[in-house]
């Protein structure tokens, strides 16, 4: 097989159950190029260090593919709210944005180069985690739990759940819903509109359907997140929003338009993404049901166990449109300057140049080091959040549900081949304990 022959199996429907074979495929090239000119990175080592590497950029402005996409969405906005547009596509959903009267929103820091990206992931990230907010998150784990708890009461009485729907999709947007402090009855409403981003990436509805549909969702979340935004600056409470909105920290308070961009972002970036992990480790320990037990006995293993599905069976499988700022030698290839770049986290996670036995899921594997929550200066900014949250709510399932059985196998998957995951996953269970 051809390298870009493989590249179109892996972007293939059909192939979204397993990759793993064609990634494997894919590893004995490390760099490769496609026909059009992008290159592809699948070995461990080699994705590391483009992730470390500064002279890799994430701004889509340089990117000679996103541009392309651009231009071709071009016409109702300006280029650069099309290059955000082409992002919510590819990369971890996030929707265009276009401020009040039509003017462009400031970037999302996903998208961000330094010095830009660090001061936002900064000031967001003083309201997230330690050691301004020690306890932002382990405060929220007797919330997790009681959602988790609710969630699976609800089953009662029924024979067939859909794991999807009943606990892995509610629960973790429940959870940013809660840490944003979004109100209950928005949740709803904010489905629909990702629903609709969603539907701008799919290949199956025309050009101008999908088009159509990235740019109501965006209006629409940004409104809303507007609306939010505003809400929370008029009336703080103790939710991270509010703590962003009224912070005079040593770099000066975030503008309005800030903070909606870094809103919804945290609002899309920490939603599918955990569903998928949720779900996939579900999936995963149906498939191997003495480890369902295990965890059943020692709710511990928790911890190493989620590391284990974010290398074995990551929610994100690639990373797309890094861009070449200069020639970088990488594996005896040269990437030349310009060149857009994706770096196939999935893959890397089962080189064996890396990781023994990487087609084995091994729950208490030691010294895991993944590309789960990629890497390098945009290297996950939820990552603890998703890490409690999965471990939450598998413990929960292994320890509640009673005799789960997989009704499909595999189950029917999400569209996207980059947030990989179930798209439903019936179970048949005996009761709820
Ligand atoms: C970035 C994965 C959950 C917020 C990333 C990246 C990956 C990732 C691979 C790197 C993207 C890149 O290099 O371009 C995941 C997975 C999750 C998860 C697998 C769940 C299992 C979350 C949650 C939040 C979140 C819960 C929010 C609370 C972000 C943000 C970034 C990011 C803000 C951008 C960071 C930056 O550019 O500095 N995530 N994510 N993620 N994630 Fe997550």
């Amino acid at each position: 097989m051809t390298e870009s022959s493989i590249w179109d199996q892996v972007l293939d429907y059909s192939h979204r159950p397993n990759p793993y074979p064609l990634y494997q495929e894919m590893r004995k090239t490390p760099v490769s190029q496609l026909p059009d000119g992008a290159y592809l990175v699948s070995t461990y080592a080699e994705i590391v260090s483009l992730l470390h590497d500064p002279r890799v950029s994430s701004d889509l402005s340089n990117n000679p593919h996103a541009l392309a996409m651009a231009a071709e969405a071009a016409g109702v906005r300006g280029a650069e709210e099309s290059i955000e547009a082409a992002a919510a596509a590819e990369a971890e959903g996030d929707g265009e944005v276009e401020g009040e009267g039509g003017r462009p929103m400031s970037k999302t820091f996903l998208l961000m180069d330094p010095p830009d990206h660090d001061r936002m992931r900064r000031l967001a990230m003083r309201h997230f985690g330690p050691p301004n907010s020690p306890r932002r998150i382990a405060d929220l784990e007797p919330k997790m739990l009681q959602l988790v708890t609710d969630l699976i009461d609800a089953m009662e009485g029924k024979e067939r759940i859909d794991f999807v729907e009943d606990l892995a999709y509610p629960f973790p947007v429940s959870v940013i819903c809660e840490l944003l402090g979004v109100p209950d009855e928005d949740k709803a409403r904010f489905r629909v509109w990702v629903d609709m981003a969603l539907q701008s990436t799919d290949p199956s509805l025309d050009p101008e359907t999908q088009k159509a549909r990235g740019e109501e969702a965006g209006k629409e979340l940004n409104a809303f997140m507007s609306e939010l935004v505003a809400a929370h600056q008029e009336n703080p409470g103790t939710d991270m929003l509010s703590a962003m909105a009224t912070d005079d920290g040593p770099e000066g308070r975030m503008t309005t338009e800030e903070l909606v961009s870094v809103g919804l972002l945290l609002l899309i970036a920490g939603h599918e993404t955990t569903v998928n992990l949720i779900s996939n480790g579900a999936l995963t320990l149906l498939r191997h049901p003495e480890v369902l037990q295990r965890l059943r006995d020692d709710p511990d293993l928790a911890i190493p166990m989620v590391e284990e599905l974010l290398r074995y069976e990551p929610p994100v499988h690639f990373v797309p449109f890094r861009t070449a700022l200069a020639d970088i030698e990488v594996a005896g290839t040269t990437i030349p300057e310009g060149s857009a770049i994706t770096l196939v986290l999935g893959a890397g996670n089962r080189d064996p140049g890396h990781v023994s036995d990487p087609d084995n899921f091994v729950p208490e594997r030691e010294n895991n080091e993944h590309l789960g929550f990629g890497g390098g200066i945009h290297m996950c900014f939820g990552a603890p959040l998703a890490r409690l949250e999965a471990q939450v709510a598998l413990t929960e399932m292994a320890r509640r549900l009673q005799n789960p059985r997989l009704v499909t196998d595999p189950p029917p998957y999400r569209i996207s081949p980059i947030l990989r995951g179930p798209l439903h996953l019936e179970m048949d269970i005996d009761g709820i304990r």
